[in-house]
């Protein structure tokens, strides 16, 4: 397939060229296009033979549900049976934004999107070229994150088209993605309201609208028989870049120390590593390819670079990745858990 790349800019928008992407998605094709969060792979939510083109250029597990994302709040109506009081301040809260809701879904989503779940997650992107692609193809648009399934989610057009080209129809390309990782999705089909995936949206904001909304127990923890998440995408390994990831969790000094020892080992055996540092501690490595993800004291700008710098390790050919932890509150919340699935669960304690 001849896969059109085209790219604009959103302070000054080509709506000729977003006009054709939102035409592609009409007729039942796949088009690439940015969000605040990732980049998302699109196609009509409602049109079930659109959608199967998803699950097959990303190689996705046909029981992994879809997002299906809308450019207004009224577009809601037809596409769920009930919002509930707590989705409805949610909405007006956080959207348009990096947050997903689930609801159960009305008989007009096809069985393929929601992968025959009784629920389906609906969100409402910041990003101004993300909606008007919506708006101008006048259909609700099913995306999930533009990536070969189980790798990092692309954050840059240009990581896109690494993944995606000659498999989709039209890459549309803008900016790197602000957020730089996923949106939170929460359950609002339970009571109290349920964070099934930690993302854009904070934990604390989502408590400032009520107290008594939680995150799933089984989504900072290594998934077992006995502790199953409730989002079925995360039960797979995922955000994994090529080479095997660990992570170094505790005292930063102790951290410092333990990554050091570990990377003479690993040199010792004619290994390449990459270290995942921040600004206050990557002068500390004195061997191994180094790249901070920012400062500490930004974890916006960590969350922002995290999977640019996962995939960069993969162009470098390290054979083994060490990074360091984060602390796992605000954003941290959602860098971690991402991190803590790229590496297995493979964690360090020092
Ligand atoms: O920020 C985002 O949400 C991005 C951008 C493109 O909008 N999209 C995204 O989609 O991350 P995806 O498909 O990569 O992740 C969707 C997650 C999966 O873990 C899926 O299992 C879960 O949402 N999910 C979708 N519908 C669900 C439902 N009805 N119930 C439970 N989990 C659901
Ligand atoms: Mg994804």
């Amino acid at each position: 397939m001849n896969t059109k790349v085209k790219i604009v800019d959103k302070e000054n928008l080509d709506m000729g060229i977003v006009e054709e992407a939102g035409k592609v998605i009409k007729e039942g094709g796949l088009v690439a296009f940015p969000t605040e969060t990732v980049y998302g792979l699109g196609a009509n939510a409602l049109n079930p033979d659109a959608v199967k083109k998803i699950f097959e250029a990303k190689g996705r597990p046909q029981d992994n549900p879809l997002i299906v994302h809308i450019s207004d709040i009224e577009d809601i109506k037809e596409l769920v049976v009930d919002v509930p009081k707590i989705a409805k301040k949610l909405m007006k809260k956080f959207w348009p934004g990096p947050m997903t809701i689930i609801l159960p879904k009305s008989q007009v989503i096809p069985d393929i999107t929601s992968a025959s779940l009784p629920s389906i997650g609906i969100r409402m992107p910041s990003n101004i070229i993300a909606r008007e692609l919506i708006r101008t193809s006048k259909v609700p648009i099913a995306a999930p994150s533009a990536n070969i399934s189980g790798r990092p989610s692309p954050t840059d057009v240009e990581r896109c088209i690494e993944d995606l080209n000659g498999k989709v129809d039209f890459i549309l390309g803008g900016d790197m993605c602000e957020v730089g990782v996923e949106s939170t999705i929460i359950d609002c089909t339970v009571n109290p309201a349920c964070v099934l995936r930690p993302g854009g949206i904070t934990l604390e904001a989502l408590k400032e609208i009520d107290d008594s909304i939680y995150i799933d127990p089984a989504v900072m923890k290594k998934p077992d028989k006995n502790l199953r998440p409730k989002a079925p995408g995360m039960k797979y390994r995922h955000y994994a870049p090529k080479a095997p990831l660990k992570i170094v969790k505790g005292d930063l000094k102790k951290t410092i120390e333990k990554i050091n020892e570990m990377v003479q080992n690993y040199i010792g055996e004619n290994k390449v590593v990459g270290i995942l540092a921040t600004d206050e501690t990557k002068d500390f490595y004195k061997n191994g390819l180094v790249i901070s993800l920012g400062s500490r004291n930004n974890m916006i700008s960590i969350s922002k670079n995290l999977f640019e710098t996962l995939r960069s390790f993969d162009d470098k050919n390290v054979d083994i990745i060490i990074a360091e932890a984060f602390d796992e509150n605000g954003i941290g919340t959602a860098v971690m858990n991402r991190l803590n699935k790229s590496a297995g669960f493979d964690i360090i304690m020092v």
